[in-house]
């Protein structure tokens, strides 16, 4: 069945026009006033924005991780993305040490077989390139896994030294792929931790006071600086601090391609989160940590200015009662992540687009071009253009919603922006062409989601 969107105003990142847009075989036919119904379906988009799905690049469904597994699977986290208008996301399968590649996606594409109702790309975490390592490498690259994250953090756990870092950095200036860094000097980090712990120091709060943003600054100078000697981009995830923004700045202004992302927690949550009385400060649990809340204005104004590209989630939930429980007496054992797939794009919109912090075309760009372009997605995603898929959200951007556990999508007991009020949601989503969401109701199915294989960024940066 073909669709026409009709009275719809188009927001693309560069442009804001009156359009219709027609489907058909999931993909976008056309884009242009007085498209005829010719017997499609229409939907009224009257007093709605029609915008490229929203790509979050950054989400751990169902990964374990501090001896436990996130709470979202590839089922109920991307039902839980859709509702907040997302329709594709880059999830990471880690590669476990002194194993292959192969093993690790293999398992990553069982976990969501079957299961993703959104379309889904996989990024590989890198934890060892010892005996085939960088083949596997150029392996993941054919199967389109063309990015790598590595860690700078988490010794004895995902840590990579500086010689792995430099070694898969050169390996992608030769396959074209994107190296993807968790930049936090763990090693100074664990023994800040081990002080604070010998003096126990050891509720929530300490997770944060342990992990400066200097930690960050440097490691991401550091991050930098390899990726130039190595001739090749690098793109910081989770950015969270002023100091570590100015590395990246400081590098663009250079020229250097550097590209980095923050999450939409950095931007409107702070430090005194982890500081709440009891262990309530463990639902604030992430790394690199909240930060006073001082930093918050420099990532918005890096969000406009491009000194950072990206907005994605870091989605990776626990739940309270059972999972972040394992660090009652301990902060080192509270698994570290917090759920966000699902507001995204609410929070994006309501304190950057409302606030006139960042325009609705940026907003576009933040949460939907700019990574379908980094990450080897465009323009068959991120775009309302003929050819590319029908990947479409109808945004209303009068409703008025307020964010709260008891009503979200995900599977986990709490939600960190409880009570937070927000104008600005999704009404309609689809996904090559089919609605899976409309107007608070379900109409995706599990499993339906496909496969990206994504293409390598082809100089993307230059
Ligand atoms: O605390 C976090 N960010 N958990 C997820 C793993 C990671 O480092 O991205
Ligand atoms: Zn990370
Ligand atoms: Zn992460």
């Amino acid at each position: 069945m073909n669709t026409l969107i009709r009275n719809g105003t188009v927001v693309t990142a560069s442009a804001t026009t009156k359009a219709d847009v027609s489907i058909e075989d999931g993909r976008i036919k056309e884009v242009r006033a007085g498209i005829p119904a010719d017997g499609a379906k229409v939907i009224d988009a009257a007093g709605l924005y029609v915008m490229p799905g929203g790509i979050d690049v950054h989400t751990h469904l169902d990964m374990p991780f501090g001896g436990t597994t996130s709470a979202d699977d590839f089922e109920t986290g991307t039902r839980a993305a859709a509702f907040g208008g997302t329709t594709s996301i880059v999830d990471f399968a880690i590669q476990g040490r002194g194993t292959r590649m192969r093993e690790a996606l293999d398992t990553w594409w069982k976990k969501a077989e079957g299961k993703a109702s959104i379309d889904y790309g996989l990024h590989m975490i890198v934890t060892d390139l010892g005996g085939a390592g960088l083949e596997d490498m150029d392996e993941m690259v054919r199967e389109g896994v063309a990015s790598f994250k590595l860690f700078m953090a988490y010794p004895n756990v995902l840590m990579a030294d500086d010689g792995t870092i430099f070694e898969a950095l050169a390996q992608t200036a030769k396959n074209g792929a994107l190296v993807c860094m968790h930049a936090e000097n763990g090693s100074v980090i664990d023994v800040i931790v081990a002080r604070a712990v010998a003096e126990g120091k050891t509720a929530p709060i300490y997770h944060a006071l342990t992990r400066p943003p200097r930690a960050e600054a440097e490691a991401v100078h550091r991050a930098i600086a390899l990726a130039e000697i190595a001739g090749a981009p690098v793109y910081i995830v989770h950015l969270s601090s002023e100091d570590a923004l100015k590395e990246v700045r400081e590098a663009r202004d250079r020229g250097v391609p550097a590209f980095a992302e923050t999450c939409p927690q950095y931007l409107v949550l702070s430090i005194d989160e982890l500081a709440r009385p009891g262990f309530e400060g463990a639902k604030y649990v992430f790394t690199p940590p909240l930060r006073p809340k001082e930093h918050q204005p420099k990532l918005w104004e890096g969000l406009k200015d491009d000194h950072l590209q990206v907005v994605s989630t870091d989605h990776c939930p626990f739940c309270f009662k059972d999972q972040k429980i394992l660090g009652k007496d301990d902060f080192t054992k509270i698994p570290n992540g917090g759920p966000c797939i699902e507001n995204r794009l609410q929070l994006l919109y309501h304190y950057g687009v409302n606030a006139g912090k960042i325009s609705l075309n940026r907003f576009v760009e933040l949460t939907s071009t700019a990574p379908a372009r980094i990450f080897g997605m465009y323009p068959r995603k991120g775009e309302i253009a003929a050819g590319s898929d029908a990947d479409v959200v109808l945004w209303d951007p009068e409703a008025r919603y307020t964010i709260s556990a008891a009503t979200h999508h995900m599977r986990v007991d709490y939600s960190m922006f409880e009570g937070f009020e927000i104008k600005g949601n999704a009404r309609t989503v689809l996904s090559r062409g089919e609605a899976i969401v409309d107007n608070g109701k379900w109409l995706g199915k599990a499993g339906r989601g496909e496969y990206l294989k994504r293409a390598t960024h082809g100089g993307a940066w230059k």
